[in-house]
This record gives structure tokens, C-alpha cells and sequence, in this order.
């Protein structure tokens, strides 16, 4: 009887020959007798203590695993449409669905506004940050601040024409009408004095010849481009092209530097983004305090275009992405004469600019 109540205690162990029913187990148990008369315990019910104290290990497990996933998800994003998260860079590339389907998602007013210039690769700009998951842009030009119809209708309006974002990203929405227009430093200083700003420059005489060729583009017919710049009765610089002036860029800067600290504008050389697109997006990374999560080999230059354009490889399959045709024109070939006037026209005017912002361009 005393032997019928033999307790034994079952112990899991790791020597392959000591398991007498199966010779050649690698897991073990060794029965030791007990003393004492507490109730037997099978080694099922042994078993089971190591069943309970695996289910626990697993439910901990599990518990983790569901909180990775939703961290995963609120860093990335849920597609409802595939039932899956969102790595970063497919939400970076599924930013639609993102943003209209997260029910995370939510519109604020923008962290970060790109103001001009207008023709100096702003859209480059855009699409290049829209790259980066932790970033959510508006999809078109606002005109919040530069038209009073608009800005009559209150920053709840504003807000309301923001993209869809989770609450890691930052918004972004750029109007480069914003940066000549008179009223909006003050506009956005009024919303948020220490907002973060872009402004994208270029060449000035460059980007006068593509605002040029923008508004010859909309024309049958459009005067040529010395027609334009070159006032017939003074032999001088026309003034009064619109475009010649907006390239006189120390004007518009110093409205700016009246409401802003100049840490709180970015500068990207528009000239240097054509050449080397990825430094300039690294350094704005940088500005906005992002992680730099835009590789080197997402851009491409595509002789073709004559452009750098983007290498996806998303839903739609692997393939090369260009900013749209009205983005890296044509230029014409310009009176090489007329070209020294307008640098010389503009060379104190730039002088005036790099005093501003404490930083030379290579215009000569
Ligand atoms: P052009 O079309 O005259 O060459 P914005 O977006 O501010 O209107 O600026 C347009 C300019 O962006 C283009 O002017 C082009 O020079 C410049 N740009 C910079 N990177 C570009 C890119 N990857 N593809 C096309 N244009 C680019």
C-alpha cells in the first residue's frame, strides 16, 4: 500500500540514456521518491505545472508580440485593404491609405510650411519628404495665408485642408506664393510663432528664366524672354516682370526675418537639390528633426528627363517615379549678353540675401 502511495516528484531532465521507455529520448523524467503523505501527483499533473508555467511564458509572450504590433501600427500604420501593418515605408508609399483609413488619423494644422520660391524645386522638395514615414504633406498648393478668401475662413478651414496624419507624423503642406506675399510672415506668426519654414532658392536668373518658361507655357503666344526682362525704352532691367522682381530675393526675406529667428528657416540650395538631391533632403531631415530614413538609392537620374527621379518599389510594382512634365522644362537659349546683365543686376541684391541668412551661394 505504502507503495501504492509512493509520491513521486517528476524532473525534467537532459541526459539521453537515463529515460528507461524510450532509449534514445533527449528529454527525461526521473522520478524521486517522496516522504511525506501529501495526495500523489501524477506526472501528468506534474506536467501540467510545466504546461501552466509555459501557457503564462506564451501568454507574456503574446501579450508583447500584441503590443509590438501596435506600436508597429501606430509607427506604420494599418491598411485596412490588406489587413496588415504598415512598414514605414510602405506607409511612406500607401500614404493614401494611411491616412484616409487609420482610424488613428487625424488632420492638424502643419508643423512645417515650405514658403517658395516659386521655381526653385519646392515640388522636388515635397515628394522627396513625403519618402519619409514619419512625414504626411498636403497634396496640393493651399493658399491659406496669401488669399483672403481663404484665411477669412479661420484656421479651422486651414486645418481642414491638411492631410490625414498619425500622431507621429509631421505635416507639411508648402504654397510658395506664401514667401513674396506681404501679409503672410505675419499671418503665420500669428498661428504659430515658432513654426518650422523651407525656403528653397535658386540661381536667381535660373529661376527667373523657368518662371519664364512657366508663363510662355500657359501662351500661344508669349513675347521671347529678352522681350520680357529687357526694358526696350532703358535698355535696363525690366522691373516690372513680375518674375525679375520675385528673384530679388533679400526683399521678401527681410518681412520674414521681422517675425521669424532665421534657426526657424531652412534653406535648400535649389541648385544643389537638381545635382545632389539626397544631401539636401538629408539636411532637411536633419532640420525638422527627423530620423534620415531617405536612402541614397531612392534617387535615380533618369537621362531622359535630365533629372533625378525616385526608384519605388510599392503595390504598383518596381519602377521609376518623376516629378510631373511641368517640372524640369526646357529652358531656352538665352542672349548670352542679356544673361551678364541680369547677373550683374542681381549681384547686390544676392550680396544683400547671404548677409541675411549668414550663408553664400554659388551665384556668380
Ligand atoms: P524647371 O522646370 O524650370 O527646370 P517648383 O517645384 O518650385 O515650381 O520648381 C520647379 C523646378 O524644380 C524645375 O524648374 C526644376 O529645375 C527643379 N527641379 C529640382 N529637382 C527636380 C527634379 N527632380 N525633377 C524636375 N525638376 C526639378
Amino acid at each position: 500500500m505504502t507503495n501504492n502511495l509512493q509520491v513521486f516528484r517528476w524532473v525534467k531532465g537532459l541526459i539521453k540514456e537515463a529515460a528507461p521507455e524510450k532509449k534514445v529520448m533527449t528529454v527525461y523524467y526521473k522520478p524521486i521518491p517522496q516522504d511525506d503523505l501529501s495526495p500523489p501527483v501524477s506526472p501528468n499533473s506534474s506536467c501540467l505545472r510545466f504546461s501552466r508555467f509555459r501557457l503564462a511564458t506564451f501568454l507574456v509572450v503574446a501579450a508583447l508580440a500584441v503590443l509590438f504590433v501596435t506600436l508597429s501600427c501606430l509607427n506604420g500604420g494599418w491598411d485596412f485593404r490588406g489587413s496588415v501593418c504598415l512598414t514605414p515605408t510602405d506607409s511612406a508609399l500607401v500614404h493614401n491609405v494611411v491616412t484616409t483609413h487609420s482610424p488613428l488619423a487625424r488632420q492638424v494644422l502643419p508643423h512645417c510650411i515650405i514658403i517658395g520660391v516659386r521655381k526653385a524645386g519646392t515640388r522636388a522638395v515635397l515628394q522627396y519628404l513625403q519618402l519619409h514615414p514619419d512625414v504626411a504633406v498636403a497634396g496640393y498648393e493651399v493658399h491659406f495665408f496669401d488669399d483672403n478668401v481663404n484665411y477669412s475662413q479661420g484656421l479651422d478651414f486651414y486645418r481642414r485642408q491638411m492631410p490625414y496624419s498619425l500622431k507621429h507624423q509631421l505635416t507639411i503642406e508648402k504654397t510658395p506664393a506664401y514667401f513674396h506675399t506681404l501679409r503672410v510672415p505675419e499671418r503665420i506668426a500669428k498661428m504659430n510663432n515658432s513654426i518650422k519654414l523651407i525656403l528653397v532658392v535658386r540661381e536667381p536668373v535660373q529661376r527667373l528664366i523657368s518662371s519664364y518658361v512657366q508663363l510662355a507655357s500657359k501662351k500661344d503666344y508669349f513675347p521671347t524672354f529678352e522681350e520680357k526682362v529687357i526694358d526696350p525704352d532703358t535698355d535696363g532691367v525690366n522691373e516690372n516682370f513680375k518674375p525679375v522682381k520675385r528673384s530679388l530675393y533679400y526683399i521678401f526675406m527681410n518681412r520674414w526675418l521681422k517675425h521669424f529667428q532665421l534657426n526657424q528657416i531652412h534653406i535648400v540650395d535649389g541648385d544643389l537639390l537638381i545635382r545632389d538631391p539626397f544631401q539636401e533632403i538629408y539636411n532637411v531631415e536633419t532640420f525638422l528633426g527627423l530620423e534620415h530614413k531617405i536612402s541614397k538609392d531612392t534617387f535615380t537620374f533618369n537621362r531622359t528627363k535630365g533629372f533625378y527621379c525616385l526608384k519605388l518599389d510599392d503595390e504598383l510594382g518596381k519602377r521609376t517615379k518623376c516629378l510631373s512634365k511641368s517640372k524640369g522644362r526646357k529652358h531656352p537659349a538665352v542672349d548670352p549678353e542679356v544673361l551678364i546683365q541680369l547677373r550683374n543686376y542681381y549681384k547686390s541684391a544676392n550680396d544683400l540675401f547671404f548677409q541675411q541668412v549668414h550663408r553664400r551661394f554659388k551665384w556668380s
